[in-house]
């Protein structure tokens, strides 16, 4: 798998604004060869191209979906009643609530169209894209082995540590 292949992840974000956190989406994702693509595309500003896209996905070979929004962000929940797709929700930090709004918007879908709600921001980003690896790697063990790989890096660096 190279991230150059046909992509496993279709990352949405509601606007060029969130690309400053979601880059992060971007950059874990590329870290793990998992080929992506990366739009904007919004529930409120682009409602039909964001369906247009979200109908598209599964017969495109993606698998996973992922989607940020700010304020009153509907996008993941929007997408998640349009596909069978596993959708990951990133709330993004808005000026006015510090992102509060915009995780309530994401969480509290009801029952019967799940959207899986990472934390707010950067953290959440990262853990987007570590989450949908997950997915995948259920039935890769080229990534799995790459998770391992990963996780005893972050383990040596944290046991590395040093305090004044
Ligand atoms: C949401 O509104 C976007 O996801 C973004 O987080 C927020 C603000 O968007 P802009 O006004 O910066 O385009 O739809």
């Amino acid at each position: 798998m190279s991230s150059t292949d046909k992509p496993l992840v279709g990352v949405m974000m509601g606007s060029k604004s969130d690309w400053e956190v979601m880059k992060h989406t971007h950059d874990m994702l590329d870290k793990f060869g998992v080929p992506h693509e990366c739009r904007v595309l919004s529930a409120h500003r682009t409602p039909e191209a964001t369906t247009e896209f979200t109908m598209s996905a599964a017969s495109r070979g993606i698998e996973v979906l992922i989607a940020a929004a700010g304020g009153a962000a509907h996008l993941a929940g929007v997408v998640a009643a349009q596909t069978l797709l596993p959708v990951l929700g990133v709330p993004m930090q808005s000026a006015s609530l510090q992102g509060l709004d915009s995780l309530l918007s994401i969480v509290q879908m009801p029952a019967g169209i799940p959207v899986g709600t990472l934390a707010i921001g950067k953290p959440g980003a990262i853990n987007s894209a570590l989450l949908a690896i997950r997915i995948l790697a259920a039935t890769r063990p080229e990534l799995r082995e790459k998770l391992k790989a990963y996780h005893a890096e972050q383990a040596a660096a944290v046991l590395k540590e040093t305090l004044p």
